[in-house]
């Protein structure tokens, strides 16, 4: 069976964005130009999907009112010959964009349980606002190819540094075929030290449909939340989940840092600000280093 749909997690608070995050939610924060989630729905779109549902929470609204059709400004657009910015402000027309309120801040997996109904009895993507990966072939695509060729569950890794593997999911893995593997275990945030590989799970996974009921009973994990990694685990116990190592870059929105040093490497990509931007760096980067002497 084909993966048309993808759940799109976008209800947390976004803390470490605060206050730009009080009254706007974290995934409506721009990258140049574009807001963080608009990178991850051009992905899914990119890969095939032809549904997705946006898993939102209090105070979102934006997200709806930012992926629907803008007839006051297309209009006005249209009248000032602006066909440019017209066409960048259209809503995405190759998919359907759903909604669902996640009622109580219950963690990741909660959240995908969420959207049980609308997925029914088909395998399925989830991407993570927080994670932007930049590659030749999208990274939900490289996961669905892969899913092709195992039909399982197959869940995208990246290596990080030993210092950072308590920030994520873990893979043990126990075979490897080229990017692909075997996972005998799949741990949550692993205390320091504890990690049984570098291997993080970076934010895209295809998911077979039993995961909606491993979701249904899963208790409370890492910091006391309901964590799709520990479901996963309990899957992998049953039919082979595989990590999958994929090419291209991958960033991290969610963090202080990660969001500027995406925003620079998105800059850095356009053709029409590339040489200006770069030379902006230089300019501050010589600045900086004569203010030290
Ligand atoms: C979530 C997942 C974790 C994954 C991470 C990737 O954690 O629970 O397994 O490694 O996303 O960004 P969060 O960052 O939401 O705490």
């Amino acid at each position: 069976m084909n993966v048309k749909k993808a759940i799109i997690p976008a209800a947390g608070l976004g803390t470490r964005f605060l206050p730009a995050t009080k009254a706007m939610p974290k995934e409506m924060l721009p990258i140049v130009d574009k807001p963080t989630i608009q990178y991850i729905v051009e992905e899914a779109i990119a890969s095939g999907i032809e549904d997705i549902i946006i898993v939102t929470g209090k105070g979102k609204r934006a997200i709806e009112d930012h992926f629907d059709h803008a007839f006051e400004l297309e209009d006005n657009l249209y009248k000032k010959g602006k066909l440019d910015l017209l066409e960048r402000v259209k809503r995405p027309g190759s998919v359907d964009i759903h909604y669902i309120r996640q009622k109580e801040p219950k963690g990741l997996g909660h959240a995908v349980w969420c959207a049980r109904k609308f997925i029914g009895n088909e395998p399925f993507a989830v991407l993570l606002g927080d994670d932007i990966v930049r590659s030749d072939e999208p990274c939900l695509k490289q996961l669905i190819n892969q899913y092709e060729e195992t039909d399982a569950s197959i869940i995208g890794v990246k290596q990080v540094p030993e210092e950072e593997t308590s920030r994520y999911g873990i893979i043990s893995p126990k075979d490897q075929n080229g990017r692909r593997y075997q996972v005998e275990h799949f741990v949550e945030k692993p205390a320091p030290g504890e990690a049984p590989s570098r291997l993080a799970i970076m934010g895209r996974y295809i998911l077979t449909p039993e995961i909606m009921e491993l979701l249904d009973n899963q208790g409370e994990g890492a910091g006391g939340e309901i964590q799709l990694t520990d479901a996963i685990e309990r899957l992998n116990a049953t039919k082979p989940v595989y990590g999958y190592e994929f090419e291209g870059d991958r960033y991290d929105v969610g963090d202080q840092l990660g969001f500027i040093k995406t925003t620079i490497a998105m800059a850095l990509e356009r053709s029409d600000m590339h040489d200006d931007v770069l030379s902006a760096i230089y300019e501050i980067v010589e600045n900086a280093e004569a203010s030290k002497h």
